[in-house]
């Protein structure tokens, strides 16, 4: 491999942020973006959907398209580094997509809102991460605001993520009194001050604590600042890179996303210690980012929405070799050849010129509904990467259809959705019924608009009794049969033909697990 290719696979940096609704990830990827220079202005477009709309201007791709693809990827330039941020769709959009691109990224960024702590959603995203160890990085938002102690923001965090923490800065009080923070690392002290942006302006450097500077700085809350960090110096294990990179230590940083504040810190250190683009498993062998030849997997579809048009877009991560527009890789699941003249590398910033992309980079490959999530694609060797899953639903509905002559469309176009991974298709073992589950409820709405839209079928649903979904394996082949026989009615095979588990609530399945000591449950399952 060349030392043009070498370089660039180094530099590259590919993340997602986590975090529970309202913590503000779309506040911190906007001003993250604007470190990039992706964006020119921060604070112009108000909350919610601020990166959304800062993104559309320069995806072009989306009024080409009619679709909805600028937010999924962002790529931009910061420093030395070429960083792609995956976006992981939460609030309304939550959905399987959001588990399976942390299956593509090398880190993870996770917010924390200061007066909450851990919630529900970051707790399930976290399990993701924890899949594949993915190394993650911290920061605690809305230090402008009252919140949780810090001490105890990260004992929260410590106790529901099973995350070893170690802080790289330190709040000066909170709200009202929210006076900075110290930055362990290089020791310095930034002052925040309500309002301004703050980005460009260096901290104090102050390299020891009982410098009279602080107190002129700090007034009586230098006091509090010292004996803070004497605690965490006698209380928290220092950052270990290793540590990091085997994602049981996240270093930690606070701050203030809408303010700016805290955020070019926390960049800083993420380029630094975020690893790049690392080797990945298939299922023969490991496949190093330095290897020549081009191998990538798909882990998202996006449909387009124009129901004229059934193309759609895989978003392939590249894990070998380099990229070459209209270069020629073989599709392995249906053993052809196919050329990459019009794929898309995403990019923040000129699109226009981009000719070539490097592992770490996400390609999206334009297709007529032939790609499936999990596919991978390769020059020569026939690789197939391992570790895309399908996730446990927890949301289900029976479908029935209004028209029982449509059967077969029914058919075609729940396996083709299936494969997407728009929704998964569970057929129980007695009955011909067809069982969707989704662990978003929006998953059944489009699943059902396009069901109408792309295969002409009208149907409806209806509620089912079912919250949760389990895949089933069993190295005795008797007691599985003795489980299939008593339990009938609780079995379904899944789109893949995969058996599986589904019943009414996380009490029942651990009463059957207790009975069944020897059948393995499973709440992911590798996608063929
Ligand atoms: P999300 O993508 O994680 O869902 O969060 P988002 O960035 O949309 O932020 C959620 C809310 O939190 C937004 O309020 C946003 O302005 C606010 N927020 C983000 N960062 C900070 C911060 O550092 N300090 C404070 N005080 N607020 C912050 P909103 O949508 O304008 O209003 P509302 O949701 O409060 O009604």
């Amino acid at each position: 491999m060349d030392n043009h290719t070498q370089k660039e696979i180094s530099r590259r940096r590919t993340f997602g942020i986590i975090s529970h609704p309202d913590a503000g990830k779309t506040t911190l990827t906007e001003k993250l973006l604007l470190f990039g220079g992706a964006i020119q202005q921060a604070g112009a477009v108000k909350a919610k959907h601020a990166a959304r709309h800062a993104t559309s201007d320069w995806m072009s791709i989306e009024k080409e398209r009619g679709i909805s693809v600028s937010t999924s990827v962002m790529k931009f330039n910061y420093r030395d580094f070429e960083i792609n941020l995956l976006d992981t769709p939460g609030h309304q959009d939550f959905s399987e997509d959001t588990y399976r691109v942390l299956t593509a990224v090398d880190s993870t960024l996770m917010v924390i809102d200061n007066g909450k702590g851990v919630e529900a959603q970051t707790e399930k995203l976290m399990e993701v991460c924890r899949m594949r160890n993915t190394p993650i990085i911290t920061f605690i938002n809305k230090l402008d605001r009252e919140g949780m102690a810090p001490l105890d923001i990260l004992d929260d965090i410590e106790d529901k993520l099973q995350i070893e923490c170690t802080p790289l800065s330190w709040p000066i009080g909170m709200g009202k009194r929210f006076k900075g923070v110290y930055d362990f690392f290089h020791k310095q002290l930034h002052l925040f001050s309500p309002g301004s942006d703050t980005r460009e302006q260096d901290g104090v450097v102050i390299n020891d604590l009982s410098d009279p500077v602080l107190d002129e700085l700090l007034g009586s809350q230098a006091e509090e600042l010292r004996q803070d960090v004497e605690l965490i110096e006698g209380a928290v294990n220092p950052f270990e890179m290793k540590h990091f990179l085997k994602g049981s230590q996240t270093p930690v940083f606070f701050g203030s996303a809408i303010n700016n504040f805290g955020v070019k810190e926390m960049l800083d250190a993420f380029v630094e210690m975020a690893p790049p683009p690392g080797s990945r498993a298939a299922v023969s062998r490991e496949v190093s980012p330095f290897e020549k030849s081009f191998s990538g997997f798909a882990f998202k579809i996006q449909a387009n929405m124009n129901p004229a048009h059934r193309d759609r877009i895989a978003f392939v991560r590249i894990c070998s070799g380099k990229f070459r527009r209209g270069m020629k890789v073989v599709h392995h699941r249906i053993g052809k050849e196919v050329a990459l003249a019009n794929a898309t590398i995403f990019m923040a910033q000129g699109r226009d010129n981009v000719t070539e992309a490097f592992p770490g980079d996400i390609i999206g490959i334009h297709n007529h509904g032939t790609i499936k999530i999990g596919d991978t694609f390769s020059e020569k060797e026939l690789l197939k990467f391992s570790g895309i899953p399908n996730f446990a639903p927890e949301f289900f509905r029976r479908v029935r259809l209004k028209n029982p002559l449509k059967a077969k469309h029914l058919q075609k176009g729940l396996t083709q959705l299936a494969e997407e991974g728009t929704v998964q298709v569970f057929r129980p073992i007695t009955g011909s019924d067809y069982i969707l589950g989704a662990v978003g409820v929006l998953q059944f709405d489009v699943t059902m608009a396009r069901l109408k839209a792309e295969y002409g079928v009208d149907a409806i649903y209806e509620p089912v009794d079912l919250a949760v979904a389990r895949w089933i394996e069993c190295g005795d082949r008797k007691k599985l049969a003795e489980f299939e026989k008593k339990n009938t009615a609780n079995l379904a095979r899944d789109s893949q033909g995969c058996l599986s588990f589904l019943t009414t609530s996380e009490f029942q399945l651990n009463y059957c697990m207790e009975e069944w000591p020897e059948v393995e449950f499973y709440k992911t399952r590798d996608i063929n």
